[in-house]
């Protein structure tokens, strides 16, 4: 498996993702298209984006029962996008749903990996809201594991989380995890946050990097920082 740096490019339209990609002319970086995007511009943006050659994280979280989650996966199957995803909340039986809706005539699929608990969950909120009576790392260990049973290929999560998942699900098991910033960059909203490098010992698969591309002086820069880092 490769280790491979992607670019969340949370901009509102098509017109700010070109100028943003545009100033790439040596690489095609591996970029997240999440639900703004995709909502906004339709999915005329993937095609676009894959058309010119980078590949493509679609990053909408599906999560409703299982017949509708496997046909809306043949949709997005169509779509040729290289990695999706859906929140293991919707539980074994949907992700195997999914996993059938999402694989090809062929018998080939985009990569699929399941959110276990957001980031933004605290664990006290997922105990007093959600009802979830045990820790918030068992939770994501059992979801990780439901995920891995119903065939799905890694996990979504905080690379923090991404020791205890190796662990539980063995080494092939992905982590694609967010939350990186540099040692001396701006944390902004993310809270639990690791570096590059930090994220390659811990053993992150992929590292999800938004603000600290796309908001650089040198984006192209900063993704070779990246890059250099996290893969060496
Ligand atoms: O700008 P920043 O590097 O914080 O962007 C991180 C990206 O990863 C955003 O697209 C965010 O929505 C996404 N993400 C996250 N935490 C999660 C899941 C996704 O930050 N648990």
């Amino acid at each position: 498996m490769g280790k491979d740096v992607i670019i969340a490019c949370d901009f509102s339209s098509a017109e700010a993702t070109f100028a943003f990609l545009d100033k790439f002319t040596e690489e095609k970086p591996f970029v997240k298209i999440g639900m703004e995007l995709y909502y906004a511009e339709g999915p005329s943006i993937v095609k676009e984006i894959k058309k010119r050659g980078h590949k493509i994280f679609l990053d909408l979280k599906l999560h409703d029962i299982p017949n509708t989650v496997k046909k809306s996966m043949a949709v997005l199957s169509k779509l040729d996008v290289d990695m999706t995803n859906l929140h293991a909340a919707g539980t074994i039986d949907m992700m195997k749903a999914a996993v059938e809706g999402l694989t090809r005539e062929d018998g080939t699929r985009p990569l699929l990996i399941a959110v276990t608990q957001l980031t933004s969950t605290s664990e006290e909120r997922m105990q007093n809201e959600l009802l979830i009576n045990s820790s918030i790392n068992d939770t994501i260990v059992k979801y990780a594991k439901n995920a891995k049973e119903a065939g799905l290929d890694g996990v979504v999560c905080s690379p923090l989380e991404a020791g205890m998942v190796k662990d539980a699900c063995g080494s092939s098991f992905m982590t694609v995890t967010p939350g990186v910033r540099f040692a001396d960059g701006e944390v902004g909203d993310q809270v639990r946050v690791t570096t590059p490098a930090k994220a390659k010992e811990i053993g992150s698969d992929y590292i999800v990097v938004g603000r600290p591309i796309t908001a650089a002086e040198d984006p192209v820069a900063a993704y070779r920082r990246c890059v250099e880092e996290f893969v060496g």
